[in-house]
């Protein structure tokens, strides 16, 4: 498997590159407008074809690279069926998995952070890996006081879904604000201090409701703009 681990720095946004290397077929996770060109760069250096981006929700930080890297190469843009996206190609549905050459990723759905969200696993020979989105950070998670976030939701899909996974899986996030790359299932049910360490759905509800957190910035830009999997207008 080709694995690349790629940072946007102005939403500390990370964006993963898959690669099948028996087919060269490759996926991008949350592509970001502005780092579209290295993400086909690096694509091309590592002569794969880029067969899908995938989006974990509707993001409202950052707009989407998925249009441009479809314009630039014919990429299919995966979007979760609820996220209800115009111009995408895939509809991503929790039990369909998306397959990148021989490599199967797993979607899994995990509404809370926004009510659209999707985390994926990639089984491999040397374990497994879940792309968490927001949905679950290190030692953190996104925020759930928009886009019809839910706490408790939020609880739920990360104890149902992204704790049931295997101690050993590496968590890789949609952001780390503080550049710290990957953990683990194992570490963050242990020890994240929002909903790990035994932490109740009450406790974390709580926590939630006191975070008051500012708007993100591009928010008005970004939420309709990710609508349309990125499509913007030039001006
Ligand atoms: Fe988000």
């Amino acid at each position: 498997m080709i694995f690349r681990q790629l940072f946007e720095p102005t939403s500390s946004a990370y964006t993963y590159l898959i690669g099948c290397e028996e087919t060269r077929e490759a996926a991008l996770i949350d592509p970001v407008l502005e780092t579209a060109e290295r993400d086909l760069a690096a694509i091309r250096e590592l002569g794969l074809t880029l067969k899908y981006t995938i989006e974990t929700h509707i993001h409202a930080d950052h707009v989407t690279g998925a249009a441009r890297l479809r314009d630039k190469t014919g990429s299919k843009a995966a979007v979760p069926e609820p996220s209800n996206a115009d111009r995408a190609d895939l509809a991503v549905r929790e039990g369909e998995a998306i397959m990148i050459g021989k490599l199967c990723l797993e979607p899994l759905f995990t509404p809370g952070h926004t009510d659209d969200h999707y985390a994926y696993v990639l089984h491999g020979a040397d374990g497994a890996r879940v792309f968490t989105g927001d949905a679950l950070m290190i030692d953190g998670c996104g925020r759930t006081d928009f886009q019809n976030g839910d706490a408790a939701t939020l609880y739920r899909s990360v104890h149902d879904k992204i704790f049931a996974l295997p101690d050993d899986a590496l968590v890789y996030p949609g952001h780390d604000y503080q550049q710290r790359r990957v953990s683990s299932v194992g570490q963050e049910r242990g020890r994240n201090p929002r909903l790990g360490g035994g932490k109740s759905v009450d406790e974390f509800v709580a926590i939630m409701a006191a975070l008051n957190l500012p708007r993100p910035k591009k928010m008005d830009v970004a939420v309709p703009a990710n609508r349309e999997c990125g499509e913007v207008q030039a001006d």
